[in-house]
């Protein structure tokens, strides 16, 4: 207690509980700007600011006024929904004087891979490519149209698109297994993927003809019995089929 009769700590407490409060204050007037909070948590002025920017780009329905070959041919192909602009960069310049402004165009083998690239994260299905191990030495243009890629022939194989599939299975327990053994693939499958599905396996006969301890598959493969082994679920509920483990 001092003499005024407050308990002594509550002095200094008040003190900085003042410096606090108008430092603040301070901050506010000083670092806070003027428009913020005007329309919502942000600078109001920012929406003019972001306006005003020039724009650098024509969108692609501008490119069919006198590209309209390239731009019916990219409609019908698998690249309809990737914009001029996306590799050609930004053309607003371009379309207002098409002579002296003309856009680049990425003819380097640096440039598709940022797409095309092996990228575990990229859903699988899409089709992706080990820039350096796939034909390397040759510009992507020798092989696929780029306003039209075709592919010159069908994929070999599921890692084309599955490659995120494919490089799990290498090191599992079913490394040596086809892809084919347990879904069935109709051909077309490779061409027009998102046409023509795939199937998944359906029933756990499809595990079973190689693990149930009746089947007649070589010895070395782990057997359960089919009637019993985790009867009330699908095998793939506890197993995951493409890196099948075994609970400890
Ligand atoms: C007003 C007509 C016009 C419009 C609109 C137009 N272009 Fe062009 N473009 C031309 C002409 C003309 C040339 C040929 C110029 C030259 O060879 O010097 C050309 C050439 C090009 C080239 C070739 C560059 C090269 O390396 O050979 C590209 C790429 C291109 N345009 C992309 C686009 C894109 C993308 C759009 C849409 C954003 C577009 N153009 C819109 C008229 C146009
Ligand atoms: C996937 C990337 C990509 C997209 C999308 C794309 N282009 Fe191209 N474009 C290229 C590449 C790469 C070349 C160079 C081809 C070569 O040199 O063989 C090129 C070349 C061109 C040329 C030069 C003439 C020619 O036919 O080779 C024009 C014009 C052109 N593109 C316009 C367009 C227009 C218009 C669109 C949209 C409708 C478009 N491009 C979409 C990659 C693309
Ligand atoms: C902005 C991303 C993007 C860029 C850049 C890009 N692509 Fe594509 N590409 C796509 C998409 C999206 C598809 C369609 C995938 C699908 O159907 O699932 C595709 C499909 C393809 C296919 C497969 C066609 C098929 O029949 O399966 C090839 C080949 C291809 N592109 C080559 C190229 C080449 C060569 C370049 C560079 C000139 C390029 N791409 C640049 C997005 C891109
Ligand atoms: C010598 C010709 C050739 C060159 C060069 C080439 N490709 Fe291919 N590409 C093919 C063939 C053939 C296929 C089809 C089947 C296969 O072999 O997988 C293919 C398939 C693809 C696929 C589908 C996925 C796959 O593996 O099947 C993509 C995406 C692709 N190429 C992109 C590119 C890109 C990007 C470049 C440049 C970095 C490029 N290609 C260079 C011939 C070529
Ligand atoms: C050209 C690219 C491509 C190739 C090659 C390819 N797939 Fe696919 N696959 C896809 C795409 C894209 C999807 C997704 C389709 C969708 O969701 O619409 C898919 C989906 C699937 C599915 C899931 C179906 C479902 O109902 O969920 C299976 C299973 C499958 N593929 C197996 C295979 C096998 C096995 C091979 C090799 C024999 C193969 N795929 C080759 C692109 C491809
Ligand atoms: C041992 C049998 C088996 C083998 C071998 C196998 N799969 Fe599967 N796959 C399955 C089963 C079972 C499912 C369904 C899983 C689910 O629904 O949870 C499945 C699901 C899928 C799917 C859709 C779901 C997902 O994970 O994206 C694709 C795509 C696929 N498989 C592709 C492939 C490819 C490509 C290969 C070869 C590299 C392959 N599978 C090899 C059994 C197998
Ligand atoms: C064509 C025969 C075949 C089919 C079909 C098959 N497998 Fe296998 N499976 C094998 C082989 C071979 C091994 C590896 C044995 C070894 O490691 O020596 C294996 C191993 C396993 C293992 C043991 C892994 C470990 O850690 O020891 C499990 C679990 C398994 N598979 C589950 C499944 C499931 C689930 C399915 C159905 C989606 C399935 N298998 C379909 C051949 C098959
Ligand atoms: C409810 C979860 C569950 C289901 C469903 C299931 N399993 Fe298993 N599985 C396990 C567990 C846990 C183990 C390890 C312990 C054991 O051996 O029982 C195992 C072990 C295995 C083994 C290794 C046996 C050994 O001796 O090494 C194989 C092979 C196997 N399962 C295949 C299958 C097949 C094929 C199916 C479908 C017909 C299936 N599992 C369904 C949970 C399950």
């Amino acid at each position: 207690m001092n003499k005024l009769g407050i308990p002594g700590q509550i002095v200094p407490l008040a003190i900085i509980g003042v410096v606090v409060i108008a430092a603040f204050i301070a901050a506010r007037m000083l670092f806070v700007p003027d428009t913020f909070g005007e329309y919502g948590h942000y600078r109001a002025s920012a929406v003019e600011e972001i306006a005003s920017q020039e724009i650098v780009y024509a969108g692609h329905e501008a490119c069919n006024d006198c590209h309209d070959d390239i731009f019916e041919t990219k409609q019908e192909s698998k690249h309809r929904d990737v914009s001029c602009e996306a590799c050609h960069g930004p053309a607003a310049d371009h379309i207002e004087a098409p002579d002296e402004f003309t856009p680049t165009a990425p003819r380097g083998r640096g440039y598709c891979p940022l797409c095309h690239g092996y990228n575990p994260s990229r859903p699988s299905g899409f089709p992706q490519i080990l820039p350096k191990t796939h034909n390397p030495g040759k510009a992507c243009m020798t092989c696929h149209d780029p306003h039209s890629p075709v592919l010159p022939h069908a994929p070999e194989d599921c890692s084309a698109c599955h490659r995120d599939i494919a490089n799990v299975k290498q090191v599992s327990h079913h490394a040596t297994l086809s892809c084919r053994t347990c879904h069935d693939v109709p051909d077309e499958h490779l061409i027009q993927p998102k046409f023509v599905r795939a199937e998944k396996p359906a029933n756990r006969e499809r595990c079973g003809q190689c693990h149930d301890r009746d089947s007649d598959s070589p010895r070395e493969i782990p057997r359960i019995n089919i009637e019993t082994h985790g009867e009330r679920n699908l095998c793939w509920e506890c197993h995951y089929p493409h890196y099948p483990e075994v609970g400890k």
